[in-house]
């Protein structure tokens, strides 16, 4: 049988990445992106996990999965994207993980991150959702991955440097028209009420200094069985599916889809 010769892929019609970011690392960004990951899976849908954070461990290390295969691969040319996925049995979902040690998104040739984004964005295809968890910062790299996303949830907590960095990371994708679609999730919060407040001074120096007015995906509790899940290396929706966090992203998911 001959084989067409392939136009060069146009860009999705149906997008449907989330990208996860935040500006300052520490906030949670990995453990919130597996979670809603999960829960998205739960809800019936098939899901893909792509750990942008690459050189660091993260999705590995915090669901204790030792993956065959990785993105560090897919980046030094030896397999394609669409052959990194590792199923994550207990949550039903795929995971492209970046093992550690594997080279940082940031060591990476632009044009390289360009190229894996186009993948990520064909191989998303397969999908009904795919969740991306960016890394730490708002260098090039990370913007450009980003560009990937239908919808980009900035995480912050109650930290001034948090809510400073995240303000940096919207005030950078709104002027570069990144994403339009930008959405706040509060995590650690000491309360709903606390983490409305945080929103509330997020969404005031944006209103002000960016003519920008983002919604809020969520408010998520802070929860010690969130550190006992990720101590023990499982899913928190395995775990404790009805504790306060994991209700919190549950319904942050269920807003997302709808
Ligand atoms: N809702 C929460 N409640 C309690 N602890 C949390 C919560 N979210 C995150 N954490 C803690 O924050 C730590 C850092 O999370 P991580 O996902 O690695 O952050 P990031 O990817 O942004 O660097 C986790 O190890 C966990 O202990
Ligand atoms: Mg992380």
């Amino acid at each position: 049988m001959k084989v067409a010769k392939l136009a060069p892929a146009p860009r999705p019609a149906r997008r449907n990445v989330v990208a996860v970011a935040s500006g300052k690392g520490g906030v949670g960004k990995t453990w919130f992106s597996i979670t809603l990951a999960h829960w998205l899976a739960r809800q019936g849908n098939r899901v893909l996990l792509f750990d942008g954070d690459l050189g660091l461990a993260n999705v590995d290390v915090q669901l204790g999965i030792t993956p065959r295969r990785d993105l560090g691969s897919v980046i030094a040319g030896r397999i394609p994207l669409r052959e990194a996925a590792t199923r994550y049995e207990p949550g039903g979902f795929d995971i492209l993980a970046g093992r550690s040690g594997s080279g940082s998104l940031s060591m990476t040739p632009l044009a390289r991150v360009a190229e894996l984004r186009e993948e990520l964005e064909r191989v998303a295809q397969r999908y009904d959702h795919a969740v991306l968890d960016l890394g730490a910062g708002i260098e090039r790299p990370v913007r450009l991955l980003a560009g990937a996303a239908r919808t980009c949830l900035v995480i912050a907590t109650d930290e001034p440097t948090s809510i400073t960095d995240a303000y940096a990371f919207i005030k950078v994708t709104r002027a570069e028209r990144i994403v339009d679609d930008i959405r706040i999730v509060v995590n650690m919060a000491g309360s709903v009420r606390e983490g409305e407040r945080t929103y509330l001074t997020l969404r005031r120096a944006c209103n002000e200094f960016l003519k920008f007015d983002p919604p809020l995906a969520g408010v998520v509790r802070r929860d010690d069985k969130v550190k006992d899940s990720i101590r023990r290396q499982a899913s928190l929706v395995t775990r404790h599916p009805t504790c306060e966090a994991a209700l919190d992203v549950d319904a942050i998911a269920r807003e997302l889809v709808e």
